[in-house]
């Protein structure tokens, strides 16, 4: 089936400050030391490829003390020009949300909800044209989901994860055409009864093998033609091509130490800005 893409806007922020020194979820090794240069040239890698695919790149500003800023994605939640901030479940990420908010306000955002509860912005939640899927268990609060429903005006289907190296939803589900409710998905990662949900939801979602899984091959970022993903997934790569989309590999090696990759690193900004 024939695909399109459809131009985008992103919100990155460069690794300059990338550091592993506390450890919150299984990927993370305060002991492993971290390579910031390469670090860098791997991030640069992927907004250059964004910008060479037509797509509109922003950049937050790193900051010194908030290593894992890098993985913008985790900052708000915008849809249809509206923001949902982010209140992040533990204390070293916490001020992220803040310089998040400030640039929203500073970039012509009004319609900006602070959160009462916790939620991590696109590591759990993802959207599709009909509904905004909501992962739970590591890190979003469930409250999160019932806010984030009555704020966007859009269903929140709630989906529990139960294997802590697939901490966030966007670890184990990526959405691949968001015109289309078109998903690739670990089940491994889900409850039997998430996972019972997603096959009644997408009966032909494209299904990832551990391996890929476990390489972050779902953490990927798709214009709805083109599908950025880590290289090492690479037998996620066919089964897209046959679906019709071109799979792009990244290396982000570095950042994996923080237990991220693509989409960690990018934020959509979906909708105009202040409508
Ligand atoms: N070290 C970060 C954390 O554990 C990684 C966040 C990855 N982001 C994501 N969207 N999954 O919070």
């Amino acid at each position: 089936m024939p695909r399109h893409a459809t131009p985008r806007r992103y919100l990155m922020c460069p690794p300059a400050h990338f550091k592993v020194t506390y450890s919150i979820n299984p990927w993370m090794d305060p002991a492993k030391p971290v390579d910031v240069p390469l670090a860098v040239t791997q991030w640069e890698d992927l907004r250059d490829r964004y910008r060479s695919l037509g797509h509109t790149v922003h950049e937050l500003r790193p900051r010194p003390e908030l290593p894992d800023m890098v993985f913008a994605a985790n900052g708000a939640t915008v849809l249809d020009g509206r923001v949902l901030g982010a209140r992040f479940a533990y204390r070293e990420r916490a001020p992220e949300a803040e310089e998040h908010l400030d640039w929203f306000h500073t970039h012509g955002y009004t319609d900006i909800h602070v959160p009462a509860h916790i939620n991590e912005g696109e590591g759990d939640f993802a959207v599709t044209s009909s509904w905004i899927l909501a992962g739970r268990g590591f890190r979003a609060s469930p409250l999160s989901h019932g806010e984030a429903q009555e704020f966007f005006g859009r269903p929140v289907i709630g989906l529990d994860l139960v294997n802590p190296r697939f901490y966030h939803l966007d670890t184990a589900l990526a959405v691949l055409d968001d015109a289309r409710d078109d998903i690739m998905y670990y089940p491994g990662a889900f409850s039997p009864g998430s996972q019972a949900v997603l096959a009644r939801l997408f009966p032909d979602a494209l299904i990832a093998t551990r391996a890929d899984a476990e390489a972050l091959g779902l953490n990927a970022v798709s214009d709805g033609r083109h599908v950025l993903l880590p290289q090492a997934a690479l037998g996620l790569f066919e089964p897209l091509r046959a679906r019709g989309y071109v799979p792009m590999g990244m290396d982000l090696g570095e950042l994996l130490k923080g237990g991220g990759s693509v989409k960690c690193c990018t934020q959509e900004l979906r909708g105009a800005e202040g409508s």
